[in-house]
């Protein structure tokens, strides 16, 4: 990010955080009624967001004038595989080692790769489809708000084109599974892995941005075709989650990759008009992998253990709190806010753990999404969380803005492009969180998942299909958190 973007950047956020910690802006800004409100109280006399909403419209115009769509498609490297409409990404935390390999024609392919947990390697840029992926969501995003807040029909057009050429057009479109992310290279064969999932994660946004561009002469409402088209690439994801080798290895998972699966999956779930199973995946998530990640002091140790521990610990706050917002919107879920580990912890108590560690030296800011969300659930009886607060908010923003996705003041900053390549970007925050463990720290714990109850029926969401009911609500309702 350039300096001028950053100073750019923490003075809106100077601005706003007086919005924020005040009770002007709702925080739910970017949440589906967040912004129905703020569209009939706030738009015509903004106050405080108006450089909120100055920077919006200048996200959704870089984005409308974007004349080239992003696609899988355009990588100059295909997926081992050869399918180029493949999702394709490195594992970011691995690195050559030649020392003693004989004859070394391509290191790529001759050297062994290591894994150095929390260093990035410096070459994950040839593959573009990370960063096309990520700047795809963004660009949908600032669109789309952009046209539900002031209806113009050139942004609604614009993100349903970028859309179209990423999940449909068949030419140009995204298989609906990542087959091939997070390779580890080497002499060995190139596989895609577990932790590919986790590249994936944003894409909850795109259910909301489908949402909030329903009623445009793009969309052409809930019934229409690329609606359609659309819920059935996140219903064959969804499908492709919950029965293949690698979707099963991360809801197998035990620490974020398995929290961030169940973030993904339930929303594509509640999205394609199966409640019931975003149900009982949380509930079988909440008597499995929950009971060990959070332990009676509120540490989390199966990221605590990571390079970057407040950074993973905050992280996996981010999905927790998600699953816990989400629960509140689907009629029969648990109450994740109040659900306790098996040594009596709550996500409160994680919370409460990270603000008493006292601010980070870096990677501060992703604890800013639970943070709002606990304190709106929880309260603030001592100030505490407010403290913490001001100070993520005077922060300089670090390395590149995927930050924003994770971020209550989205709407700030919605839409901004992650640098192309050869910008020289170091920090890879997109294609972050490989490894970390699988084994749940009990392994006599695990449970059989009731796979049976979990199976997917293709009726029942296509009977589904068009019963929107209240579920944009619930889909809208979470974004900020995540
Ligand atoms: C938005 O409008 C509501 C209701 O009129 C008002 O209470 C609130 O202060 C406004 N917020 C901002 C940021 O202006
Ligand atoms: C990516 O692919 C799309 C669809 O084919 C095309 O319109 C666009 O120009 C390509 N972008 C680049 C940078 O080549
Ligand atoms: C590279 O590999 C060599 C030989 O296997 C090993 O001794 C060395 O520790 C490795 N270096 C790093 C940085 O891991
Ligand atoms: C779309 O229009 C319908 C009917 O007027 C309305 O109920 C719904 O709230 C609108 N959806 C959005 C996202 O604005
Ligand atoms: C759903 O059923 C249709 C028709 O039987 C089939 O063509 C399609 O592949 C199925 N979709 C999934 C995701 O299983
Ligand atoms: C990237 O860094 C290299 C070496 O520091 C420099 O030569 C090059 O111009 C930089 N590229 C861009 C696009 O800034
Ligand atoms: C798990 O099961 C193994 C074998 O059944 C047993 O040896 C071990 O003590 C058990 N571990 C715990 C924590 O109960």
């Amino acid at each position: 990010m350039s300096r001028l973007m950053r100073i750019f950047i923490i003075h809106i956020l100077s601005w706003m955080s007086s919005c924020l910690l005040g009770d002007g802006l709702p925080f739910d800004l970017l949440s589906i009624s967040g912004l129905r409100h703020f569209k009939a109280n706030n738009l015509t006399n903004p106050g405080c967001a108006q450089a909120a909403l100055d920077d919006l419209k200048k996200k959704a115009s870089i984005a409308l004038n974007n004349q080239q769509p992003y696609s899988v498609t355009n990588s100059s490297r295909s997926p081992p595989n050869g399918n180029e409409h493949g999702y394709y990404s490195w594992a970011p935390y691995f690195h050559a080692n030649c020392s003693g390999v004989p004859h070394i024609k391509d290191p790529m392919t001759d050297c062994p790769y290591q894994r150095i947990d929390g260093k990035y390697a410096t070459d994950l840029r040839l593959l573009t489809d990370p960063r096309d992926s990520g700047s795809m969501v963004n660009d949908v995003l600032a669109l789309s708000i952009y046209y539900y807040l002031y209806e113009d029909e050139k942004y609604a057009t614009k993100a349903v084109q970028l859309l179209n050429v990423w999940f449909l057009d068949p030419d140009t479109a995204m298989r609906p599974n990542i087959e091939f992310g997070q390779v580890v290279r080497g002499p060995g064969e190139w596989v895609g892995r577990v932790e590919g999932i986790l590249d994936m994660r944003y894409y909850v946004y795109i259910p909301a941005a489908v949402e909030l561009l329903t009623n445009s002469t793009a969309v052409g409402g809930s019934n229409s075709q690329f609606t359609k088209e659309m819920k059935t690439w996140f219903f064959q994801y969804g499908n492709w989650l919950l029965t293949s080798k690698l979707g099963t290895g991360a809801r197998n998972a035990a620490n974020n990759h398995a929290t961030f699966y169940v973030v993904q999956l339930a929303t594509y779930f509640a999205w394609t008009g199966q409640e019931k199973k975003a149900i009982i995946l949380i509930q079988e998530f909440r008597d499995r992998q929950f009971q060990y990640q959070i332990i009676k002091s509120g540490e989390q140790p199966l990221e605590s253990g990571r390079t970057r521990s407040f950074h993973y610990q905050a992280f996996n706050l981010i999905a927790l709190t998600y699953i816990a917002r989400l629960s509140e919107k689907i009629n029969g879920a648990p109450n994740f806010w109040e659900q306790k580990t098996k040594q009596g912890a709550t996500i409160k108590t994680a919370v409460d753990y990270l603000v008493d560690q006292g601010f980070p030296k870096d990677d501060p800011i992703y604890f800013m999404v639970p943070l709002y969300s606990a304190k709106q659930h929880y309260g603030d009886s001592t100030g505490k969380y407010n403290k913490f607060l001001s100070k993520l908010l005077q922060i300089d923003i670090p390395g590149d803005e995927w930050w924003l996705f994770w971020n209550p003041l989205a709407l700030n900053d919605a839409g901004s492009m992650p640098p192309k390549v050869g910008t020289n970007r170091t920090d890879d925050d997109d294609i972050e969180e490989d490894g970390g463990g699988y084994t749940p720290a009990d392994t006599n714990e695990t449970v059989k998942w009731s796979s049976g109850a979990l199976s997917i029926t293709n009726s029942s969401v296509l009977c589904n299909y068009f019963v929107w009911g209240s579920l944009w609500i619930l889909i809208l309702g979470f974004i900020p958190r995540l």
